[in-house]
């Protein structure tokens, strides 16, 4: 007899998807990080066992935001080279065609990937893009780059990530991200920033909602033009601003495992997500950052289904706004959706 759980998993596995929120530096695999680490004389544990500790989330730890962004600090000793960041970049597009991801939105964060060995930030930039791009016609998946900014990083960097995302539009950047910690570092000094992206034609994701309140959506959506929002799942907390999202169609790119990593709420089964969508919010399922949480999509579309009571047909409309939402060209964004009708028998 097959294992329940794999075979419940496989049925996941087999439908179509679309990802719009997951981190490049979230999705380095385990044993990837020991051959760098040995390449390049990182010292870190030898065994995949004491490494996963460092750079994943464990059952028994303390479920906060500084627990999941402690996993970066280890993390980003591993960005020692061109060939490294080529590799943890075509590495998380075959990731996601395993897992029958056939639109992903990849964002990364150029100077964190930067930082170790002081790369210029426009190489890093080409450096994703290149192998995104070649992975993408490898395996078989549309692939589009969102640049992430981190709150702690000052504006003027940001700026700088901005103005070469905006010059790297044409191979594949579409939109500018605000990332990070939420709890401690506010969006206000960022404003110009979004806003000449927007100028420059980026579109706009915001993390908010997530580790800081309702009113944080608010400000993203009106003040950082956000076209979506990272997260979000604290909105209810606030009638007007849920009113707000609801009018303009803002998307939601709920990860659900992530959130209860990272302690925004208690349990899987006790997500916003279901209250979102009943009050009528557009809300779309990632991942965030899946091997820290140690998942794939097919799991959280799982977890929707199974510990949140979403039908099948309301999961597969839940993909379809995803793709509704992404951030293409109209024509484009309309042969996906065409063909994920196709995929989905709807
Ligand atoms: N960077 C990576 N994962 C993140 C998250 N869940 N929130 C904010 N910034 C992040
Ligand atoms: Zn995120």
């Amino acid at each position: 007899m097959p294992d329940p759980i794999t075979a419940t998993l496989k049925n996941y596995r087999a439908l179509p998807k679309v990802e719009l929120h997951r981190h490049l530096e979230g999705t380095l695999r385990l044993d990837t990080m020991l051959d760098i680490a040995g390449q390049h004389g990182i010292t870190i544990p030898a065994d995949i066992l004491r490494l996963s500790t460092l750079v994943q989330m464990q059952e028994e730890e303390n479920f906060s935001f500084q627990t999941f962004l402690s996993k970066f600090n280890t993390l980003r000793l591993f960005y020692r080279s061109p060939e490294v960041i080529h590799r943890i970049t075509r590495e998380a597009i075959e990731d996601a065609a395993k897992d029958n991801v056939k639109y992903m939105e990849l964002r990364f964060t150029p100077v964190a990937l930067s930082r170790a060995e002081r790369f210029p930030l426009h190489d890093v930039m080409d450096w994703v893009i290149t192998s995104a791009q070649e992975a993408a016609q490898k395996y078989g998946v549309i692939v589009k780059l969102i640049a992430s900014v981190n709150r702690h990083e000052s504006h003027e960097l940001a700026e700088q990530v901005a103005w070469l995302a905006a010059e790297h539009k044409s191979r594949g950047i579409v939109a500018m991200d605000l990332a990070g910690n939420e709890a401690e570092f506010k969006s206000e000094p960022f404003y110009g920033v979004f806003k000449e992206a927007r100028q420059a034609g980026l579109h706009v994701t915001i993390h908010a909602g997530e580790w800081g309140p309702a009113a944080n959506v608010r400000e993203a959506i009106e003040e950082l033009g956000a076209e979506r929002i990272g997260h979000g799942v604290r909105i209810l907390e606030d009638d007007y601003v849920t009113q707000l999202a609801k009018e303009r169609g803002t998307a939601f790119e709920v990860c659900v495992t992530s959130n209860y990593q990272s302690g925004v709420v208690p349990a899987l089964g006790l997500h916003p997500l279901p209250a979102m969508l009943e009050r009528g919010l557009n809300i779309t399922l990632n991942t965030d950052d899946p091997s820290i949480s140690r998942i794939t999509l097919s799991h959280e579309y799982h977890i929707a289904c199974d510990n949140l009571g979403f039908s099948e047909d309301t999961l597969k409309q839940r993909i379809l706004a995803a793709a509704q939402a992404a951030f293409l060209p109209d024509a484009e964004r309309e042969r996906l959706i065409g063909r994920l009708k196709q995929d989905l028998k709807l």
